[in-house]
């Protein structure tokens, strides 16, 4: 597969999904997990999925979280937390063993099986985080807030920019990592 015929692929796949996306609010789970240890929610509630004092009703769902912290008296001091603060939580408790690329992986896996095939684990390599799809011979890399890919049907290509990871975690999310 030559560059063109990647990027086109994966810009038909963009174009086609923006659609048909709905315009909820994008909760980030690896921000989400940060904020939920530095608020103190962990302290209170202990770890996903198994959390105390029914705080998994926060699952995927924000307004969860802000009726606790307006009727819950401990909570009160939580106040100062943004609604993207809110959202970031909840998908992070809905979410609690994936991170955004891995979401964004598994939902490509299930969604273009022909490219992302078979279902491959995450790794680290030079800074990037990247699976490989044997059938394919496609890498697909996470770095610096880009997606990356390699053809490795193409001998001595290397990554490619094609997209912004907020592009496809989007919808990668709003499908529930599937
Ligand atoms: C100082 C301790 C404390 C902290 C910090 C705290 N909580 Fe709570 N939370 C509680 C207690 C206690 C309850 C149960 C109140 C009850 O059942 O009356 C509760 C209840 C909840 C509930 C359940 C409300 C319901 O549906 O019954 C959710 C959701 C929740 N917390 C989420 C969070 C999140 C998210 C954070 C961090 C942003 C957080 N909490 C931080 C003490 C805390």
């Amino acid at each position: 597969m030559t560059r063109r015929a990647l990027s086109s692929l994966l810009s038909a796949m963009l174009l086609g999904l923006a659609c048909s996306v709905s315009s909820l609010a994008v909760g980030s789970i690896d921000a989400g997990r940060l904020s939920f240890a530095d608020s103190g929610c962990l302290d209170c509630h202990g770890t996903p999925p198994r959390l105390s004092n029914n705080a998994n009703s926060a699952a995927n769902n924000p307004s969860a979280i802000s009726a606790a912290i307006s009727g819950v008296g401990q909570m009160r001091f939580l106040r100062f937390l943004s609604q993207q603060d809110i959202d970031n939580i909840a998908t992070y408790i809905g979410n609690p063993s994936l991170t955004d690329a891995d979401c964004t992986f598994n939902w490509a896996e299930n969604f273009g099986p022909v490219f992302f095939s078979p279902k491959a684990k995450s790794v680290t390599v030079d800074g990037r985080y990247q699976r490989f799809y044997a059938n394919s011979k496609l890498t697909v890399a996470f770095a610096n807030g880009k997606i990356l890919l390699q053809d490795g049907a193409s001998p001595g290509t290397g990554f490619v920019e094609v997209a912004n990871i907020l592009d496809f975690y989007t919808l990668a999310i709003n499908s529930d990592c599937k």
